[in-house]
């Protein structure tokens, strides 16, 4: 895993982390707005973002493949308006997959966005933190109003 544009360290361990709470499962609508949540991507503190594609949590960071900047129109909205099929970066239009995150058009150059991995049990959504991925010291956890 990439955290776009960081330099790899295979030899980094840190302790595994229990899944993190995100949200009410009711709280990400099919193809709605996202719940944008802080993580820590290799020592380099980020911002990502969870969504509910045909039925399944997706999340991904928030950072675009073609420039490292985070890519909502409004807070908390990452997908298109016509059909909310695709994550558009407002920067400069590149179009992504929203279920797989891969690029699909415009300036992503064929990449993917870095996916954060995500479960939904009892009600609940949470992400699994992993070598890379660490919660950070403090949360703030943005769920659509
Ligand atoms: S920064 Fe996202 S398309 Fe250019």
């Amino acid at each position: 895993m990439s955290c776009a544009g960081s330099t790899p360290d295979p030899g980094a361990a840190a302790p595994a982390l229990a899944p993190q709470p995100l949200c009410p499962s009711g709280a990400l609508a099919e193809r709605g707005r996202a719940v944008v949540f802080d993580l820590v991507c290799r020592g380099e503190p980020m911002r990502a973002f969870a969504l509910r594609i045909d039925g399944r949590v997706v999340a991904y960071l928030n950072r675009c493949v073609h420039r490292p900047v985070e890519m909502e129109w409004q807070p908390c909205d990452f997908l298109d308006a016509l059909d909310r099929r695709w994550i558009v970066c407002s920067m400069h239009g590149a179009h992504y997959d929203a279920g797989s995150g891969r690029c699909a058009a415009g300036p992503c150059g064929g990449g993917t966005l870095t996916p954060v991995p995500v479960l939904e049990r009892d009600g609940r959504v949470w992400w699994q933190p992993t070598r890379e991925l660490q919660p950070p010291a403090a949360s703030r956890c943005s769920v659509p109003g």
